[in-house]
């Protein structure tokens, strides 16, 4: 029989708003997914006790618990597959993955950046964007490569900016934006993943 539904893993180091944005999206009768897990680098983040809340199993797995980043990454590996994860989403995971760990993850590995990419990779996108002058501002999805921020795009959402914006302005708009954009390309990229089955 033909597959319907896809597992997701959702990885996170702090509030978690856009893991709960997913988990409440793919709560949806019609959305072809299932929330497996939430693993957090951060036994403090905010996010773990929010998927708990939900009924979504949560762990903390700290970098500092372990030896080396290959041991750590490891680590995370052997969970999501205790999971069964199928696709993995960053949503908030500061810290770099090695080449070596998103090959296990071929197109099923994404992110979610808060800036109009290629512009502005990296962090404190808001106040670089104010400091840029730039019109407009916003989100962006996207699969994750070796390098930093910069795997092909998925999906992006738009905000303009305006007069008297600040970091916590744009913040807020821009956490609005991906609330809806996350859910919205991560299903595009499940639906097309069951269509080519
Ligand atoms: C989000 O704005 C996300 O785009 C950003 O961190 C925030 C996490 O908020 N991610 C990055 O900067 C990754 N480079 P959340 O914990 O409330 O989802």
């Amino acid at each position: 029989m033909a597959k319907t539904s896809m597992n997701v893993a959702i990885l996170i180091s702090g509030r978690g708003s856009n893991m709960v944005a997913l988990a409440k999206a793919i709560a949806a009768p019609d959305y072809p997914a299932r929330v497996v897990g939430v693993v957090s680098d951060n036994a403090d983040a905010g996010g773990l006790s929010l998927a708990e809340e939900l009924g979504i199993s949560a762990m903390a797995l700290p970098r500092a618990d372990y030896d080396s980043k290959a041991a750590h990454e490891a680590a995370i590996q052997k969970q999501l597959e205790a999971w069964d994860a199928e696709i993995v989403c960053l949503a908030g995971y500061m810290r770099l993955f090695s080449a070596q760990f998103i090959e296990n993850w071929p197109a099923r590995f994404i992110n979610i950046h808060p800036s109009l990419l290629p512009k502005f990779k990296g962090l404190n996108t808001h106040q670089r964007v104010l400091d840029a002058g730039d019109p407009e501002h916003g989100s962006t999805v996207h699969y994750v490569t070796a390098g930093m921020d910069e795997g092909p795009v998925i999906a992006q959402a738009r905000i303009e900016v305006q007069a008297g914006d600040t970091v916590d302005t744009l913040t807020d708009r821009v956490l609005v934006e991906e609330h809806k954009l996350y859910p919205m390309a991560l299903r595009k990229l499940i639906d097309a993943f069951l269509a080519k089955q």
